[in-house]
């Protein structure tokens, strides 16, 4: 049986905490420029229905450096769900590559894909949420704190998908969740209500930046308008003014505060370009690591398909 990582919660809590361990050891095999060619002669396809730096990039050398082949299908090449079926392309790809990795605008296209492939799906983000996103954030929080027991990470903006994933992970790891955000941008509710409900962790949804911050371990924030959103920008800013994450907010916090963000960042917007080159920014390793999370993760997909 195929296994497909598109939620955090696809994966058990010992699943994660082996696919963090196994991320580290292959983000040392990295550094020390070691072979690990598990994926030779194997394909990737990567298909993209909206732009990407990180993603792309982080999948195509992690795929490349694991002795496979990796190719980018950008948004004008399949037309996914509009020039051909959704359910079709799941089929096709099937036929030719050994792992699909999707970047799509609807979360259901990444189900009905997952349901129709017979190989790996890996979620390269959807309008609902971002798992490799935050596999890298957590093994981020890992590595700067040395455990991920209990940490406070405080959300500061857009209740997004970014937000959708923190609240998935709440429901497999116990941490202090907050997500600070205007009035009418709170994360979907039923989201919220299962990542309570796992009673894991605890969940707090805040208009209130000043309280939200507080004793915060990690203050992490996200475009206002994110893509799909776009048109949106000029008006959101008004009503995300008072949520930007400045030096006063960094410092505001009682405690030493680290600061993450999926990037792209939009430096002035979301925050400040000296929040961003501070010590205590630590986005370049966030980001070096959704290749390595992201590696880690298809080669647990494909030990559990049983294809390596
Ligand atoms: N964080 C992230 O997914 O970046 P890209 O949109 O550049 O892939
Ligand atoms: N919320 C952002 C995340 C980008 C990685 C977006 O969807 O555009």
């Amino acid at each position: 049986m195929k296994r497909d990582f598109l939620h955090i919660t696809d994966f058990t809590t010992e699943e994660i905490l082996d696919t963090l361990e196994l991320a580290q050891k292959l983000k040392a095999k990295f550094h020390d420029k070691e072979k690990y060619h598990v994926f030779k002669d194997r394909s990737l396809a990567m298909v993209f229905a909206k732009p990407s730096a990180r993603t792309r990039v982080s999948f195509e050398t992690g795929f490349t450096w694991m002795g496979g082949h990796a190719l980018y299908l950008g948004p004008n090449d399949i037309g996914i769900g509009k020039r051909e079926a959704v359910k079709d392309i799941a089929r096709v790809f099937s036929r030719y590559n050994d792992v699909l990795m999707a970047r799509l605008f609807e979360h259901k296209h990444m189900l009905e894909l997952a349901e129709h492939a017979t190989i790996p799906v890996v979620n390269g983000l959807t309008d609902y949420n971002h798992p490799c996103q935050i596999m890298a954030d957590i093994l981020t929080v890992l590595e700067h704190r040395g455990n991920i027991d209990d940490p406070k990470i405080v959300y500061v903006g857009d209740g997004n998908n970014i937000v959708h994933s923190w609240l998935k992970l709440a429901e497999r790891i116990s941490i202090d969740f907050v997500c600070a955000c205007p009035e009418g941008y709170e994360p979907d509710v039923d989201t919220v209500s299962s990542a309570k409900d796992a009673g894991l962790s605890d969940i707090t949804i805040s208009h209130d930046l000043r309280s939200a911050v507080k004793d915060a371990d990690v203050i992490y924030t996200d475009v206002w308008a994110s893509m799909g959103q776009k048109e949106e920008a000029t008006a959101r800013e008004k009503i995300f003014a008072k949520f930007q994450v400045n030096e006063k907010v960094m410092d505001s916090t009682g405690k030493d505060t680290l600061f993450m963000h999926c990037l792209p960042a939009e430096r002035g917007r979301e925050v400040t370009d000296g929040v961003m080159e501070a010590p205590y920014s630590i986005v370049f390793d966030e980001a070096e690591n959704r290749m390595h999370a992201q590696n880690a993760i298809m080669v647990k997909l494909a030990e559990w398909s049983g294809m390596i």
